[in-house]
């Protein structure tokens, strides 16, 4: 189904299931510790053996030699496979560095081996003998210092966001220097790790020259397309399945060394692998968010209308890596004539900086919404309102290009409302509550909406239930269930008549989890497929498709009416369609926006930083499932709150790699951590975006939040920390006095 005008009115808004706050259908199998994780597919594949990576103990230099034997001779172990013995690897097309094989070493805990043994603990102990003889050379680890040696860049994230190495419309630099009120501060954002809770893991078999992987990905398409051409075999002999995930944030949104060491393995050991990267593997051998150098400069008439802004980002990667495309909303969420937008990127020998939780706008909203706090300070506006009077309904680089939804100036008024902003002291420093000195915080949010092509198939089966089949994942969003909503709708059925199926390279080829992407586009592929199933329904039974209603497992057509399951009497009925999307994306930009209201208590003693209240009020089209996006949206909330206040990867710049690798250095919030969270979806529905009128939410909910904290920490001690994360030793020195 080619999606190239407005929707009209569907079988969709009826709303009788989606729209409703259904509890996830996935739910007990998570619960109940039933939903088979990857590690866990202990049924797939009989006699597994376990692998075990060693990953590269240097930075940067080469592989001389692998001395495997004494390890070959460790207790169970079955094969050994070092990076010498394979042709190097190929790069899949995802991939900035090399999942193995070949002497050259690119990052920290690259990995150079693999053992595979009966039990995961021999082939742990078995990896431990494996002596690795490495040469190695010179590398660059500081941003900060190769900040000025950094290029122009343009680029999109693997998500979608976008810029161009230098984007100019008007001319900034005249505008900027005849500003009546200016603001030119630079902000810095760190490398992080995503910090999912299951590992990257992988079980993997062979059957001949076929092989079949149960992993963890969120993109099972560019999963089995990459596979492929990183162990340069045929595409159509590799299978992949991931039907549950728990968590990627990005992170598995590619291929990893888990699939490609567990195929390895498996193939030399002639036995079904079973493999994860365990904890402190992670942070260095995957990928990361990489650190950010942000200058902005804004400039305004005393009224508050920005008449300049500029948005400059620096940030590192591997040569060929790509930047973090830290400035992609300033092209978009404020007005002014005269605007700048730059990426450079540094070379540096760190790990692959890649997606994470919100690519580009997550960074870039941590700058960008510090900066136009400080601006209404300078102005001596309120930061709600000076927002507002820079809202703009068109793009502002193409003006003819208007916004299909925006609600961002009634996200912020309802928020105000809802959080008592009126209660909140502009002055800065002059709120105590015992010890605590306590201030509000506001910050706008911004992510795009972005489509991408999504096919399902759908299946009327002799007993009347439904089943639908597509290779999207469920990456604890909540897909099974809006995917079962959506079909429900389509067909008139009740929830428990819907089977999903999701996650296998055998089904249909889906949009995938990534870039708050998922829910929109893979419902409209389940939407498309109904459609077509909904006709041959109406085929068979000989009514009329364009007025056949579907309601209460019964399809009605002028005054027949007849069982939807008489349909499937002599057979199964199957239907497969996809979305694909016209140049609606061209006409209109697709952007969903929020108001994140946040309130800080600081120990005026000791600087430490605790949320009170949180508030998101967003508008993201159609809410397919209240529940599941409001859990969506707090969970990332609870992400925000981790950017602003403890998330950062420390750099050794000597040797070369991140340090705090495991859950004991690297800090994300808690439970104890995260008040009460409140969401606010504003009634939207957007026709541009899909025959759902849904839009992406989850990533929604993280943009901003972080520059609502530190502007919440400002409000509450007058200490202005431009350096994520605001840990209590960038505040204590300048707290007021208070003893
Ligand atoms: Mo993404 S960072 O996988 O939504």
């Amino acid at each position: 189904m080619k999606f190239d005008t407005p929707a009209t009115t569907n079988p969709i808004d009826q709303l009788k299931v989606v729209g409703k706050p259904i509890d996830r259908i996935d739910g007990p199998l998570k619960t109940t510790g039933t939903a088979p994780y990857a590690y866990e597919r202990h049924d797939v594949a009989p006699n597994q053996a376990y692998g075990y990576v060693v990953g590269s103990a240097i930075p940067k230099g080469r592989v001389n030699a692998v001395h495997v034997q004494e390890a070959m001779g460790a207790p169970g172990v079955l094969a050994i496979v070092s990076t010498l013995n394979v042709p190097q690897l190929g790069l899949g097309r995802m991939n900035t560095a090399r999942l193995f094989g070949g002497a050259e070493i690119q990052h920290y805990h690259q990995a150079v081996a693999v053992v595979v043994a009966e039990t995961f603990e021999q082939a742990r102990a078995a990896a431990m003998l494996v002596q690795v003889d490495y040469a190695g050379a010179p590398g660059k680890y500081d941003l900060a210092q190769e900040a000025p040696n950094a290029s122009p860049v343009g680029g999109s994230s693997g998500e979608g966001s976008s810029a161009g190495p230098v984007d100019r419309v008007g001319n900034f630099d005249a505008a900027f220097a005849s500003a009546v009120v200016k603001l030119d501060q630079t902000y810095t954002t760190p490398d992080e790790t995503h910090a999912m809770m299951e590992p990257f893991a992988t079980v993997a078999a062979w059957d001949g020259d076929k092989l079949t992987v149960w992993t963890s990905n969120q993109m099972v398409a560019w999963g089995k397309g990459d596979l492929a051409k990183t162990l340069d075999i045929p595409e159509a002999n590799v299978r992949l399945v991931s039907p549950f995930i728990g968590g990627g944030f990005g992170g598995k949104l590619f291929v990893r060394a888990d699939v490609a060491l567990a195929a390895i393995g498996a193939r030399a050991a002639k036995r079904p692998v079973k493999l994860a990267l365990t904890r402190p593997m992670i942070a260095n051998n995957t990928t990361h968010r990489p650190a950010t150098i942000q200058r902005i400069r804004i400039g305004a008439q005393p009224d508050g209308a920005i008449t300049a802004i500029a948005h400059e980002s620096t940030s590192g990667n591997l040569p060929k890596g790509k930047p973090e495309t830290a400035v992609a909303q300033t092209k978009l969420l404020y007005g002014g004539a005269n605007r700048l937008t730059s990426m450079r990127l540094a070379v540096l020998d760190l790990p692959e900086g890649n997606s994470m939780r919100a690519p580009g706008e997550a960074p870039g909203l941590m700058a960008l919404e510090i900066a136009m706090d400080e601006m209404a300070e300078k102005l001596g506006m309120d930061p709600i309102e000076f927002r507002i009077k820079n809202d703009t309904q068109v793009d502002p680089e193409k003006p003819d290009r208007p916004f299909s939804q925006r609600q961002l100036v009634q996200c912020l008024r309802q928020g105000a409302e809802r959080f008592g902003w009126k209660n909140r002291n502009p002055k800065p420093g002059q709120v105590q509550d015992g010890r605590w000195l306590v201030g509000m915080g506001v910050a706008a949010g911004f992510r795009n909406n972005q489509l991408t092509k999504s096919a399902a198939r759908v299946r009327l089966e002799t007993d009347g239930k439904v089943t639908v089949e597509t290779d999207m994942t469920d990456i604890g969003t909540g897909t099974y269930t809006i995917i079962a909503q959506t079909a429900a709708e389509m067909m008139g059925l009740p929830m428990n008549r819907v089977v999903v199926k999701l996650g296998d390279s055998d089904y249909p080829v889906s949009a995938g989890s990534g870039g708050q992407w998922g829910a929109n586009n893979s419902t409209a592929g389940v939407f498309a497929a109904s459609i077509k199933l909904r006709e041959t329904v109406a085929g068979r039974l000989g009514f009329n498709s364009a007025d056949a209603v579907f309601a209460d497992g019964r399809v009605r057509s002028g005054n027949r009416d007849a069982a939807l399951a008489d349909a499937a009497r002599d057979g199964a009925l199957v239907a497969e369609d996809g979305i694909e999307y016209g140049d609606l994306a061209k006409k209109y930009q697709q952007s969903t926006f929020a108001g994140h209201f946040v309130e800080v208590g600081v120990d005026s003693f000791t600087g430490e930083t605790r949320v009170r209240r949180m508030l998101a009020v967003c508008a993201a089209g159609r809410i397919l499932n209240p529940k599941s996006a409001r859990s969506q949206v707090i969970g990332a909330m609870t992400m925000g709150v981790g950017a602003a206040l403890m998330e950062e990867l420390a750099v050794d710049t000597k040797r070369g790699f991140f340090v705090n690798h495991d859950l004991a250095g690297y800090e994300v919030p808690v439970h104890a951590d995260i008040p009460y969270q409140e969401v606010v979806f504003l009634d939207e529905t957007d026709p541009i975006s899909s025959p759902m009128k849904a839009k992406g939410v989850g990533e929604l909910g993280l943009c901003g939040v972080g520059a609502a904290v530190a502007n919440a920490v400002y409000n509450a001690t007058g200490v202005r920390v431009r350096d994520y994360p605001l840990t209590l030793d960038k505040l204590i020195d300048q707290l007021p006095q208070v003893a």
